[in-house]
């Protein structure tokens, strides 16, 4: 006769101490650092151990889930289920769940992004940094734009990017949005207007994506989209990288198609150091960093303990994908 065993819950990202603690009351953790679990053999090999897995990025395609005999939830901390075969999840019965907790703080970062691009804040950083500051003139070095005032373009008015409108109309920006679905309620209730992608691109001068990366948004910004932005504008992306074509992306900055980019996601990450966008002195970049906030982590790990555990009990999770 089997006896009650605790649930196993696989850990495959640092997660705030509180959240660990509470896993810890109810499941059997076993921690596992994500680089090792982004190997796809390793994550093939232990997979069937274990009742639930809170994980980030590591690949839960067809072939991981099938070996996932025991699996009752894939709990992602953070949004973006990308990485996570969702049909083939439902298939097995495998619930999906994520954590929205972070929305405010990634609408702060496309907004610091939106900031530091449009007056090219590290440039300028590095050019005090480093004493190349040697005459009073050279202040004038750094000409960039206003944020106020200006056009906001949203592209994508789900949680995150309703987050960012209320930033826009807070800067006194005329600000309009584009999704595939319009939402009246929304336009009426953060006092911004709808637009169709391509009038959306020729009229903003900040264009900000906040879509998820499907099948749908792969290359939603290519050379034909990229060539309507105004030769101003300023391009933001917290989404996904290939959300936008690289290569275009890189002609569309080199060639001035438009004036800078902010980027906090790549098509390649970590990007590789002989990546062309690299070259580029019209784009801030971060390393997909967004939601990195000391509070905003202890949140999505709260909730991602949270939906696990409901799960694990024959809960409803507070948000499940799936
Ligand atoms: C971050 O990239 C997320 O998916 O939450």
């Amino acid at each position: 006769m089997e006896t009650t065993r605790r649930p196993k819950v696989l850990v495959g990202v640092r997660l705030h101490e509180d959240a660990m603690a509470r896993l810890r009351e109810v499941v059997e953790v076993t921690e596992v650092e994500e680089a090792v679990l982004q190997e796809k053999a390793e994550l093939l090999q232990i997979i069937g151990e274990y009742d639930g897995a809170i994980i980030v990025l590591p690949p839960f395609d067809r072939d991981v889930i099938a070996r996932a005999t025991r699996l009752k939830v894939i709990s992602r901390r953070g949004v973006g289920c990308d990485n996570v075969d969702l049909r083939a999840a439902a298939a097995r019965g495998i619930r999906v769940t994520i954590t929205p907790a972070l929305s405010e703080t990634v609408a702060d970062m496309a907004f610091a992004l939106i900031l530091t691009t449009a007056r090219a804040i590290p440039q300028a950083h590095t050019f005090v940094k480093t004493g190349r500051w040697r005459r009073r003139s050279d202040r004038n070095v750094f000409m960039g734009t206003d944020v106020f005032g200006k056009t906001l373009g949203i592209i994508g008015l789900g949680r995150i990017g309703s987050c960012v409108a209320r930033r826009g109309v807070g800067f006194d920006m005329e600000t309009i949005y584009y999704d595939v679905q319009r939402n009246p309620d929304a336009e009426h209730r953060l006092g911004i207007a709808y637009r169709p992608l391509g009038h959306l691109l020729s009229e903003a001068d900040i264009v900000t994506l906040h879509v998820p990366l499907t099948e749908g948004t792969r290359g939603l910004l290519g050379p034909e989209e990229l060539k309507r932005m105004k030769p101003t504008a300023i391009l933001v992306n917290t989404s996904r990288g290939p959300v936008v074509d690289a290569k275009a992306l890189h002609r569309a900055l080199r060639e001035k198609w438009i004036a800078a980019a902010g980027l906090d996601v790549f098509e390649d990450e970590p990007v590789r150091p002989d990546d062309p966008l690299l070259t580029c002195d019209n784009v801030v970049l971060t390393p997909h960093m967004a939601s990195a906030t000391r509070d905003c982590r202890r949140r999505c790990a709260l909730l991602a303990v949270e939906n696990t555990l409901r799960v694990l009990r024959g809960e409803e999770p507070r948000y499940a994908v799936v």
